[in-house]
């Protein structure tokens, strides 16, 4: 782990970005799969990482709320804040508590085994949020609405998730990060495994949510992230080569990999 010296870190918190990142390397053993990667990310924004199969994506994504522990023989240096609390390194913040501000949506819906409400109940019951049956039953029902799944469930909360069709199951394991009250919201690929019409729904749940959230989204699509995103990122070999508006990243990039990858040449 490298540290960044006292006075950078402090240069580096003069800016109202929810997350910042700093030279965020990631070594897979022997391999380095990023190298350095220096991002802010906004609140109430959407910001898209893009780039072709391979060059980090995910890895990065995973650095910002310590998913990469999980993963066997992934290291990370460089730094990463919270609204300016370091997730690694000396007096980090606890993962525990870091992953119910940071929460996390997948490729692929996973539902766990359950009832739709102990989905949406699991986060707030593990954090033993709620006292009060009435409470947590609020909150399930305030967290399937905003997923805009609670018309859609209202009446068979009890019956398992698994029933449910793949764009509802995504709609529900976004109900289940949001019951905890996130701050950050990371999405890798969450629409990959949706029909047009599921994915509509989601996009449109992403836009409503960055009312109240940062968002991160992996996405391959440039249609998904030029229409959900205000900032995009795009990544190429574990490098960040470029970040902007998402108007002027997909209109004028400064950069030529940029190019050829948002106009389809590479990828
Ligand atoms: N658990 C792991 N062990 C070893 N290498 C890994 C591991 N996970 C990822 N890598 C390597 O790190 C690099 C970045 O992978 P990552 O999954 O972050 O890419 P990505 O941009 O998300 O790609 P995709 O678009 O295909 O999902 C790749 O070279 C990959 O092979
Ligand atoms: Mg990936």
């Amino acid at each position: 782990m490298t540290m960044l010296d006292a006075p950078t870190l402090a240069e580096n918190l003069a800016t109202d970005a929810k997350i910042l990142a700093r030279g965020v390397t990631v070594h897979y053993g022997a391999k380095q799969a990023l190298n350095g990667i220096d991002l802010d990310i906004a609140g109430n924004r959407v910001t898209a990482l893009i780039g072709p199969s391979g060059c980090g994506k995910s890895t990065f994504l995973r650095c910002l709320n310590r998913m990469n522990d999980t993963v066997a023989g992934a290291r990370v240096g460089g730094m990463v804040t919270l609204d300016g609390e370091p997730l690694y390194g000396p007096g980090a913040l606890d993962p525990v508590l870091l992953r119910m501000r940071v929460g996390m949506v997948f490729q692929k819906p996973n539902p766990f085994p359950k009832s739709i409400y102990d989905n949406v109940a699991f986060g707030p019951r593990i954090h033993g949020l709620f006292a009060r049956k009435a409470d947590l039953d609020e909150a399930v029902e305030r967290a399937l609405e905003r997923a805009g799944l609670w018309h859609e469930v209202k009446d068979r909360l009890h019956d398992r998730a698994t029933g449910l069709s793949g764009g509802q199951q995504q709609r529900l394991c976004i109900a289940r990060a949001i019951a905890v009250d996130p701050e950050v919201i990371l999405m890798d690929e969450p629409c990959s495994a949706l029909d047009p019409i599921a994915t509509a729904r989601v996009e449109e749940l992403i836009d409503e949510l960055r009312d109240n959230f940062a968002i991160v989204i992996v996405t391959h699509s440039m249609q998904q992230a030029a229409r959900v995103s205000q900032q995009t990122a795009f990544f190429h070999l574990g490098n960040l080569v470029e970040v902007g508006p998402t108007e002027r990243i997909f209109t004028a990039p400064e950069h030529q990999l940029t190019q050829g990858y948002i106009t389809g040449r590479f990828g």
